[in-house]
Formats: C-alpha cells, sequence, structure tokens
C-alpha cells in the first residue's frame, strides 16, 4: 500500500495534457471488438479500469495490440467474441462490468465478471433487473458482483426509464439492445454522459437521441474506424480546482473533452467565481474538445444546482476541495449516487475535511461545507483506496501549511498514472511512498 505525502506549495504555472477519457477508452475496446475490420485508438487511457477492459476483450479471444496509448483492435465481429476460460477480472471498475454485463449477456457462451473487493460491494441490480427484462440470464448474489451469466438467451428490445441518472445503466441496455429483437429505448429525466451514442454513431451504427429518449434497433452491425480519444475533463478536474485554489497561479490544461455532459465542474467551479477559460474548440472523432486555462480565483460558497450534479458526478471529491477554500457556505444536494461509488464519497470525504479543521455537515443526499482554513494537521487521511479521493486531498495541499499525508493511494492509477508527475511539473509538491 503507498501513500502520499503532500507539501504546500505554488504558485502553479504550466501547460499540460491529462491522459485519455477512461468513459471512451472503455467504450473504444468494446466497440472495437464487435466490430468488423480494424479499429485504431490513439490516447488510449492507460489506466487500470481501462486496461481491465482490454485484457477482458483478449481473453475472449480478440487480437488487441497496444503500444503504449496506441491500440489496434481487429474486430470480430457482433457474433464472433469467444467464451473466455476464466472469470473476467474487472478490478476496480463499475464502467467494465455494467456495460460489459450487457454485452455478455448477448451472447451464445456463459461468462462470470468478477472484481476487487471495493467492485465486489457495488450494487448491480440496476442493470440485472432490466437485463432480466430483456430475456437474460443474469444472476448476483445480493445483486453484487461476482455477476454469472448464462449465454444462449435470446433478447427483445426493451423500453425502460432510468430509475437514477447514469450513463453505466444506459450504456448496459444499449449493448444490450444491439443484439435485442425490436427497438431498444432508454428513456433519462436526467440527462448523464452521452459516449456510448456518440461512439456507435461513429462505428456506423443509427441511434436516436430525442426528447430524452435513445432508441436503437437490434441486429445491424459496427464497421471499425480510428478514435482519436481526448484528454479526460476528470482527470482535467483536479488542476482546474488546484489552478483556483493556489495564489499567483496560471495553468492550461490542452485538448480537454468538453462534451456537454461532462462539463458540470466548469460550470460549477465558474458558479463559485472561478477564472476559467475555454479556447481552441474543436470536434474530434464526434467529441468536442478545448484547451482549458484556470487561474487563482476568489471561490465564493453556493447551493450547488441539482441540475448540474449528473454532468459532475465524478469531480465532487475535488470539488468539495473548492468548497473548503471559498468564501461562505457550499451545499451539495440530490447527490445520492455519491455513496455509492468507488467508496462512499460523501462520508469519506466528510471524514477527511473534519480531520483537516473544515466545518462541514453530511446530508443524506449531500453535504454542507464552510469554506475556511485548513487548520489541523490530520495524522493522516484515508481515501478507502478511492483514486479520486486520494487525488482531492493532494490538491488540498496546495492551500494547507500543513503537510498531508493520504493514505492508501495505489488506485490513482486505475484512471490517472501520471498523476503525481503531471501534479509536481506544474509546482506541487507530492510524494508517493510505500
Ligand atoms: C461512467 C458513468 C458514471 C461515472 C463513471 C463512468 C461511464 O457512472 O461515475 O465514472 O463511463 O459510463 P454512473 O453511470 O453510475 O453514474
Amino acid at each position: 500500500m503507498s501513500n502520499f505525502l503532500t507539501s504546500n506549495s505554488g504558485p502553479l504555472k504550466g501547460s499540460i495534457k491529462v491522459p485519455g477519457d477512461k468513459s471512451i477508452s472503455h467504450r473504444s475496446i468494446m466497440l472495437g471488438s464487435i466490430a468488423e475490420g480494424v479499429t485504431r485508438v490513439s490516447g488510449f487511457l492507460e489506466g487500470g479500469d481501462s486496461l481491465a477492459t482490454l485484457n477482458a476483450f483478449r481473453d475472449m479471444g480478440v487480437q488487441i495490440e497496444r503500444n503504449g496509448s496506441n491500440v489496434v483492435i481487429h474486430g470480430v465481429g457482433m457474433r464472433g467474441l469467444k467464451e473466455p476460460k476464466k472469470p473476467l477480472n474487472l478490478g476496480n471498475s463499475g464502467t467494465s462490468i455494467r456495460l460489459m454485463s450487457g454485452l455478455l449477456s448477448a451472447q451464445n457462451f456463459d461468462s462470470e465478471l468478477c472484481g476487487d473487493e471495493s467492485l465486489s460491494t457495488r450494487p448491480m441490480g440496476r442493470v440485472i433487473n432490466p437485463l432480466l427484462e430483456m430475456g437474460a440470464d443474469i444472476f448476483g448474489d445480493d445483486s453484487r458482483p461476482p455477476l454469472t451469466i448464462k449465454g444462449g438467451s435470446k433478447l427483445s428490445g426493451i423500453e425502460y426509464t432510468l430509475p437514477v441518472a447514469s450513463a453505466q445503466i444506459k450504456s448496459c441496455l444499449l449493448l444490450a439492445g444491439l443484439y435485442g429483437e425490436g427497438i431498444t429505448t432508454v428513456i433519462e429525466n436526467e440527462i448523464s454522459r452521452d459516449h456510448t451514442e456518440r461512439m456507435l454513431r461513429g462505428f456506423g451504427y443509427d441511434v436516436t437521441s430525442s426528447n430524452n429518449r435513445i432508441s436503437l434497433l437490434g441486429g445491424g452491425s459496427l464497421q471499425g474506424c480510428d478514435i482519436e480519444v481526448p484528454s479526460d475533463i476528470s482527470s482535467a478536474a483536479f488542476f482546474m480546482v488546484a489552478g483556483c485554489i493556489s495564489k499567483d497561479s496560471s495553468i492550461t490544461l490542452n485538448s480537454v473533452n468538453i462534451n456537454p455532459t461532462r462539463t458540470g465542474v466548469i460550470d460549477i467551479l465558474k458558479l463559485m467565481g472561478g477564472n476559467i477559460e475555454l479556447f481552441n474548440q474543436k470536434l474530434q472523432a464526434g467529441e468536442l474538445i478545448a484547451d482549458i486555462k484556470v487561474a487563482s480565483s476568489n471561490l465564493k460558497g453556493i447551493q450547488i444546482p441539482e441540475n448540474l450534479v449528473p454532468l459532475a458526478i465524478d469531480e465532487f471529491p475535488v470539488l468539495f476541495i473548492a468548497a473548503c477554500c471559498a468564501e461562505g457556505e457550499t451545499v451539495l444536494t440530490g447527490a445520492k449516487e455519491l455513496r455509492v461509488k468507488e467508496s462512499d464519497r460523501i462520508q469519506v470525504m466528510a471524514d477527511g475535511l473534519t480531520s483537516l479543521g473544515i466545518e462541514n455537515h453530511v446530508l443524506e443526499d449531500g453535504i454542507r461545507i464552510l469554506g475556511g482554513e485548513f487548520t489541523k494537521q490530520a495524522s493522516s487521511i484515508k481515501s478507502h483506496y478511492d483514486h479520486r479521493i486520494s487525488m482531492a486531498f493532494a490538491i488540498a495541499s496546495v492551500r494547507s501549511k500543513f503537510d498531508i499525508e493520504v493514505e492508501g493511494v495505489d488506485n490513482v492509477k486505475t484512471s490517472f498514472p501520471n498523476f503525481v508527475k503531471l501534479a509536481n511539473s506544474i509546482g506541487m509538491s507530492i510524494k508517493q511512498v510505500g
């Protein structure tokens, strides 16, 4: 188990490019594998989560060559996946297990999907129930991993209203729907990230989205294509907050994906008074990208609009650090989903903030944080092995006069393998030890 040892630092300066988007990287492997012909991916995230997906498809007989972040997938077509010889281990990755349960429910072979301790506690009823409705044979004890899937089920399209805003459930059902008889329609009351819909269209599959209804007709095929994965806004978010809360700082984050279903973090920081500018906007492989310039800001506390919650769902740990450095109170509600991420991100963040001397009050579906100073020296903060908790507390160090130790940071490599190197390159002071 390794820890971060972080010290007060700044000003932060520089121009950096964070690694490829995790959601897009997963989907490039899944769709590339079941497409006809070759798919070439550049900018693939070399993180534990996306590599777990890549290895799982290799275990199902797909030839995938990887040279760093360049990946070549030799697609096997819709019916070309082979029965894996062992359970597919998806590590810490919720996206892998939920999306793949849709895809594998439609195959002619049996499979078992499992993962690490954290993944084994995460709720899967949200994908199991609609998949059963489609005709799948999928089971998880107490609706948690490991999941066992019996092959050979004939799936039918369904119309399904998402009970929570979730791109993972939506994508799971769309992937199952590719094999289903008739039309699969997912209705979302709140917008969630739409990378699956965009990428399916890039592979030549017709997907319609209108009035929060996303539909596709089963039985088609995908054509291999080239995908340039843009930088992950969820990784860039750590440095957006660092730039805002550090004095005399100015950082540029290059070629970041600014898909409008992901930009809640920018909107929230701007509402708080964040000094953030977007420039060089362009389309790249069906996704919008931009360079983002962030500078020192006088942040103020806000009531976070609930409609922005799904659009910033992975960024709350670091947004809580921004709230600590803002004047006044920040209130988050409507964010119950944070309790079932890689850790209970409301409680785990609240515990860490309290140990740094930040007054906060936990709500069932959110938190109230009173901005102030990090007045206490915590003995060490427990990340609960959650990558985004580890990185969020490392960012807090730019405003803390005490050193901050974060315990259990190995999982940072699931989404952001060069986090420490990039952070130090702009002037932060983080050591990973152990
Ligand atoms: C993801 C969707 C989100 C997000 C996760 C990645 C995806 O999960 O938190 O990190 O790639 O579809 P939910 O669908 O559970 O909101």
